[in-house]
């Protein structure tokens, strides 16, 4: 009979390794920006190839420690960073409790200007915010109930967008984050927002400042004007826009100032999403002639799930994850095979490591839209993108909606060539880069010249 024999204590890391995570994982994490990216740090650290070293480095951390939870010896923290796909699952399933998404840090990157969002509610205010987000998200379905709009609002856009760039013949990335804000606006606040820049504008300081966490002091008098911007447009709000879809669903407790910046916020990272997976798809001709069969044989211009585009930015996001800390905090002691977890301690999943794991993941650095072919469940490798669990993110169809849509548009219209040195790392069959810069990426664009595939 097989005796188990329960170890005390989980593996800690050497002090010379904590140091290695401190600056191959915090450090970049940290310095390009949690909430606000910074161009020149990203550009850097996509030169340096940062986090396909900080997928090396923790691979070679599960080599030496086994499978963890790993604790890091960090003075002033409790800190454990997981190895092990079956304890990614169950840390995000058991959230909020023991695992709550309310870590110190997030609140004080957050309490610079949503400090009452669901994300950082505590167990009791969570169910109501939550509320509302999927309410307004249509949280559970491919396409959104307010879709039609949806998809005008995008092309109205693309068509101004479009106007532009044949002008010029290049889309970058600044003519791209123009009319990516304009349709968040849109779609998020209404149409009357469209032109309002201020709204964004305050966003991005609030953020910037917001990057600093605790080292930085609130800038009150500019979110007492993002607050009143937001319930301005809560007050009487335009029903096709997700504020709209969210009424319903307002409660004493729901906070809405504090829950619509999330989405301005967030909706940022599915624009980087959509211009990496424009530059996947300009580098990946027979994956573009899967696409464009999928995306010609309907009509754009009405709702579409188009599967294989949606599978593209999860690709997109695989390959690059906008939230590449996913962060937990325990709210007592808890237990895992190995030995117990404390109370408030920072649970660490790296999300990179998991989607590039190449000691696991056959296709951990090319593009395989197969992984996201079937509904992807705990029996699975984690690949989480957008979280997963009670906290996952409540708008991962609408984002792979709206980018999927958008980038259908472009790509059975249009040719793209990436121009720039990321035409040569993106070409297979060579590993695609750990890191990739959104910001330079910049293509050549004519008119399409091969017969759309009519069904
Ligand atoms: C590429 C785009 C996006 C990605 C990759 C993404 C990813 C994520 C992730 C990973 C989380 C969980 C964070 C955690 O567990 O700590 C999250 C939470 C959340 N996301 Fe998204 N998100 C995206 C866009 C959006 C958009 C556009 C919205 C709203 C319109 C949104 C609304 C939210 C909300 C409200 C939460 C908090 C959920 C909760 O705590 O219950 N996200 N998102």
């Amino acid at each position: 009979m097989e005796v188990l024999v329960p170890s005390r204590s989980l593996p800690v890391a050497s002090v010379p390794d904590t140091l290695a995570v401190a600056r191959d994982v915090v450090v970049p994490l940290l310095a390009r920006g949690v909430i606000v990216r910074r161009p020149p740090v990203v550009g850097a650290l996509a030169r340096a190839d940062a986090d396909r070293r900080a997928v090396q480095l923790l691979q070679r951390l599960r080599r030496t420690y086994g499978t963890g939870p790993l604790r890091l010896p960090i003075p002033g923290r409790r800190a454990v960073l997981l190895l092990d796909p079956a304890h990614v699952h169950r840390v995000l399933a058991e959230t909020p409790d023991p695992f709550t998404a309310a870590t110190r840090e997030k609140r004080a990157a957050l309490g610079h200007f949503e400090p009452a969002n669901v994300l950082v509610s505590s167990a009791e205010d969570r169910p109501v915010r939550r509320r509302f987000h999927e309410q307004a998200l249509d949280t559970p379905h491919a396409v959104h109930r307010g879709a039609d709009r949806l998809v005008a609002v995008i092309h109205a856009e693309l068509d101004m967008l479009l106007g532009r760039v044949d002008a010029t013949g290049v889309l970058d990335w600044d003519d791209w984050a123009r009319t990516w804000m304009r349709i968040v606006r849109r779609l998020t606040l209404g149409d009357a927002a469209a032109d309002d820049e201020q709204v964004t504008d305050d966003m991005v300081a609030l953020r910037a400042a917001a990057n600093w966490a605790f080292l930085r002091p609130r800038r009150r008098l500019l979110r007492r004007r993002l607050r009143e911007s937001i319930a301005r447009y809560a007050a009487d709000p335009d029903p096709s826009s997700l504020l709209g879809w969210g009424a319903s669903a307002i409660e004493p407790g729901t906070r809405v100032e504090d829950q619509v910046p999330q989405w301005l916020f967030a909706y940022d990272a599915a624009g980087w999403a959509m211009f990496r997976a424009l530059a996947l798809l300009a580098t990946h001709p027979d994956h573009l002639a899967d696409v464009r069969t999928e995306a010609d044989g309907v009509d754009l211009r009405t709702p579409q799930r188009l599967p294989l585009l949606r599978a593209t930015v999860l690709e997109s996001l695989r390959l690059w994850p906008t939230t590449p800390a996913v962060l937990r905090e325990t709210v007592r002691r808890t237990r895992f095979e190995r030995g117990p977890v404390p109370e408030d301690t920072l649970v660490i999943t790296y999300a990179p490591f998991f989607h590039r794991d190449d000691e696991n993941l056959d296709s951990a650095n090319r593009l395989d839209p197969t992984l996201w072919a079937h509904e992807r469940t705990e029996a699975d490798w984690p690949l989480i993108p957008f979280s997963a669990g009670p906290a996952g993110c409540p708008a991962q169809n609408v984002v792979l909606h709206t980018a999927s849509t958008a980038l259908a548009r472009l790509v059975t219209e249009r040719d793209l060539m990436l121009t720039g040195p990321a035409a040569e790392v993106l070409r297979p069959p060579a590993d695609l880069p750990g890191t990739l810069d959104m910001f330079t990426l910049r293509f050549l664009v004519t008119p399409r010249t091969t017969a759309p595939v009519r069904a």
